[in-house]
């Protein structure tokens, strides 16, 4: 990581900006659902305390598209991470972020407070990244520290914007994330094998296309597998399938060659729900009125073999619908192996996250992404905006 970190820089006394993603799910309740993005802020947050910094912190949370709305409130956040610190975090609530009720909260700060703004997408110039907001945002601090992972894909005004104008360097979470899926990816202890699934094959193209040339065994499995199936020709039933990508399938088969392992068999059904009638079918297999929704058990062996030789291993994708429990034993398998084995794990973002930890296996894993978008661009070799606009050692 060649970028400055919070350990760079003086920061007692100083008011610190920190841009985390506390984009978090919430419930009908408004409670937290999943406060695996809350808990990974901590370690930065705890350090600039510990060190006599003026903590503001800042987020966006959903897409409340430029308008102040109470359900998008980052209200639930401030005492969740309250609960968490063990130290109160001051919610300055205040419609325009930085408006007259932010500047106050910022204003009566003591050394080692901690005072989280408003979400920042109340306010229309924030995914545009408009210099007006960023120079707002930075006029409340000394510095700013990026450490929203989540988030570095987007070029906002919280997350890029506000580092023209303030001294910008990384936290902890962004330091870590970039450690695991960056050792994972581009200098692994091998051999690496990578295991992609989830729906679609046009979503994860340029994924397979970096990785293929990096990875010791490439696993997909899920969804994206009925485009290879119908590319070697197989009829896939009613099974997901993007015709417009055939030709890729064939493609990138054709340069895979060995490294590339797709499902031998296949749990099908007849409607997309738990309950429908439901048969395992061979390779090659799926008759018209019948739609694949899990990897079968052969499958499931040929994927666990090739990933219990492996020293590092990323995963991207569920092998199944993971939601409906008839349909979820290929992913928990495979989650299973990753928990067993000897080797680097790493969970790079979204349903896979969802995934493990449905299977109680969260803390088995090496690292889990808090990244969904930006773990899967940065596995597809794209630099992150919120981490270019960061400065260089
Ligand atoms: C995410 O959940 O992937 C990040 O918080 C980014 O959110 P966005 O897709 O709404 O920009």
């Amino acid at each position: 990581m060649n970028k400055k970190t919070i350990e760079d820089i003086l920061v007692k006394g100083k008011k610190v900006l920190v841009r985390c993603d506390f984009n978090v799910p919430l419930d009908a309740d408004r409670n937290i659902t999943d406060e695996n993005r809350i808990v990974g802020a901590i370690p930065t947050i705890k350090y600039l305390v510990d060190n006599g910094a003026k903590v503001i912190l800042c987020s966006h949370m959903g897409k409340p598209k430029g308008e102040p709305k109470p359900e998008f409130s980052l209200a639930p956040v401030a005492k969740r991470l309250s609960e968490k610190l063990g130290k109160e975090v001051i919610f300055a609530a205040d419609d325009n972020v930085v408006g007259e009720n932010a500047k106050k909260a910022v204003a009566e700060m003591n050394d080692g407070d901690v005072v989280l703004l408003e979400n920042t997408r109340y306010r229309a110039e924030e995914t545009k990244n408009i210099e007006t907001f960023s120079k707002e945002l930075a006029s409340l601090a000394d510095i700013f520290v990026n450490d929203a992972f989540g988030t570095a894909h987007r070029a906002h005004c919280s997350t890029v914007g506000v580092a023209d104008y303030l001294p910008a360097v990384c936290g902890y979470l962004i330091q870590k994330e970039i450690e695991f899926l960056g050792n994972a990816v581009n200098n692994p202890v091998r051999p690496l094998v990578a295991i992609l699934g989830g729906s679609k094959v046009s979503s994860k193209i340029s994924v397979i296309e970096n990785l293929l040339d990096k990875v010791d065994k490439l696993i997909i499995g899920g969804g994206m597998a009925y485009t290879f199936m119908a590319a070697k020709g197989y009829e896939v039933g009613d099974s997901l399938l993007e015709k417009d990508y055939i030709d890729y399938a064939k493609e990138m088969m054709a340069k895979a060659g060995d490294k590339l392992l797709l499902p031998i068999d296949t749990v099908v059904a007849k409607e997309f729900n738990n309950d429908a009638e439901s048969k395992i079918v061979g390779e090659g297999a799926i008759e018209a009125g019948w739609q694949g929704l899990d990897i079968g058990p052969k499958t499931i062996e040929l994927f666990s073999d090739a990933v219990k030789s492996a020293k590092t291993v990323v995963w991207n994708g569920p092998m199944g619908v993971f939601e409906m429990e008839n349909f979820a034993k290929g992913t928990n398998a495979i989650a299973q192996v990753l928990a067993e084995i000897d080797a680097t794990t790493v969970i790079g973002g979204g349903d896979s996250v969802a995934a493990v930890n449905q299977a109680g296996l969260g803390d088995k894993m090496s690292h889990i992404s808090t990244g969904g978008g930006a773990s899967l661009e940065f596995l597809e070799g794209k630099q992150l905006p919120g981490i270019v606009a960061l400065e260089d050692k």
